[in-house]
């Protein structure tokens, strides 16, 4: 239905030699999508291009204003070769509702959708398939009126590019260390925390800095009122398993609504494990690991699949969770999933589209 128009590179890079070395997001492949957007002509020139860099005038609303979101996703290699995407469309809608919450405009999500298919037929061969490995897909849009006025841009930029990456932690699927930040604060209700805007990403650096030095690998957000109620880390939604339940903080406006936690839900609702989505302090947290309640605590999200959390620190305190080691429920949960990312196990929920 739609004709993406393509024009292929002249020039391939080099493809990586040894896919088990190539961390995350480091290296771009051969093509990008792209489009652009005026006010009252809506998206035009829809077109893949050879990947290069973009030419903008330093007055450009992006970079001082920040009106900017993105996505996350990822096109996974099957056994027998063919390519698969994972609820696709999912993202083109919350990019939608990031986009009306940043005063940007909204995208087709077929249209979309027909590009990131036409670019991933172009870089096909730019899938990984080594275990753990896959296309992290990067869809961007940028407010591009030259001009430094504080006001919603007339002309904005959409596009994707594709790195081929491996886990997002170097350790892999290693439990990680995670430091709650006490005083510093992500997002607050009425704000822009359920966006993807790079400015809440702008806004946790610090503080995943300090965490580092600490010796930990991410930050656990709590709210920004009362300084008291889980939010999510860095880049993923929280679950706790305590005494035989599934804990998610609920989706109230300062935390991303991620798909993967979203299929967590619907997986623990599959394997009749009780799941519950309700505000939980980290007092609760640390109350239920005191009384041998807290039996399991991981992150989920598209980078980091489900990550299994094995040290909790918060003021002085710190708990170690599972022994240090991946959980019974937490493994069941990665396993699941991406057995339905990369097609080795059945899709009851008709997640997958096959692209070939
Ligand atoms: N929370 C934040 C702040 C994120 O950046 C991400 C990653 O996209 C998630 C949660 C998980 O979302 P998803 O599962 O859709 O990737
Ligand atoms: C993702 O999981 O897709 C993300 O966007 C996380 C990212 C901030 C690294």
């Amino acid at each position: 239905m739609y004709e993406i128009p393509v024009t292929l590179t002249q020039n391939p890079k080099k493809k990586p030699e040894d896919e088990s070395k190539l961390g995350f997001g480091k290296i771009f492949t051969d093509h990008m999508f792209v489009m652009d957007y005026e006010v009252g002509r809506g998206w035009y020139d829809a077109r893949v291009v050879p990947y290069g860099p973009f030419v903008m005038d330093p007055a450009t609303t992006v970079f001082h204003y920040a009106q900017e979101i993105f996505e996350g996703m990822k096109c996974y290699r099957r056994q027998d070769g063919g390519l698969q995407l994972f609820r696709p469309r999912d993202n083109f809608e919350r990019m939608n509702r990031s986009a009306a919450r940043m005063g940007m405009p909204a995208v087709d999500v077929e249209q979309v959708l027909a590009g990131l298919i036409a670019l991933l037929k172009a870089d096909a061969d730019w899938v990984p398939s080594a275990p753990g490995t896959s296309l992290y897909i990067r869809p961007t849009m940028i407010a591009t009126d030259v001009m430094l006025g504080v006001h919603a841009s007339h002309n904005y930029r959409f596009y994707i590019i594709c790195s081929p990456s491996g886990a997002y932690y170097p350790k892999g699927l290693a439990p990680v260390g995670i430091y709650v930040e006490p005083e510093l604060v992500r997002a607050v209700k009425g704000g822009v925390g359920f966006t993807k805007t790079g400015g809440n990403y702008a806004a946790s650096i610090l503080a995943g800095e300090l965490a580092k030095q600490k010796g930990y690998e991410q930050v656990l957000w709590l709210d920004g009122r009362e300084n008291k109620y889980i939010e999510e880390v860095g880049a993923m939604n929280m679950f706790f398993k305590i005494n035989g339940t599934l804990v998610t903080p609920p989706l109230l406006g300062s935390i991303l609504g991620g798909i993967t936690r979203d299929s967590i839900i619907k997986l623990a609702k599959h394997m009749n494990l009780p799941v519950e989505e309700r505000s939980l302090t980290v007092q609760d947290v640390f109350d239920a690991a005191e009384r041998g309640e807290l039996e399991e605590a991981f992150g989920s999200g598209t980078a980091a699949v489900v990550s299994p959390v094995g040290r909790l620190a918060w003021n002085d305190k710190e708990i170690t969770i599972s022994g240090g080691e991946i959980g019974a429920y937490t493994q069941k949960f990665y396993d699941m999933l991406t057995g339905i990312q990369f097609g080795s196990v059945q899709d009851p929920f008709d997640w997958v589209l096959k692209i070939d």
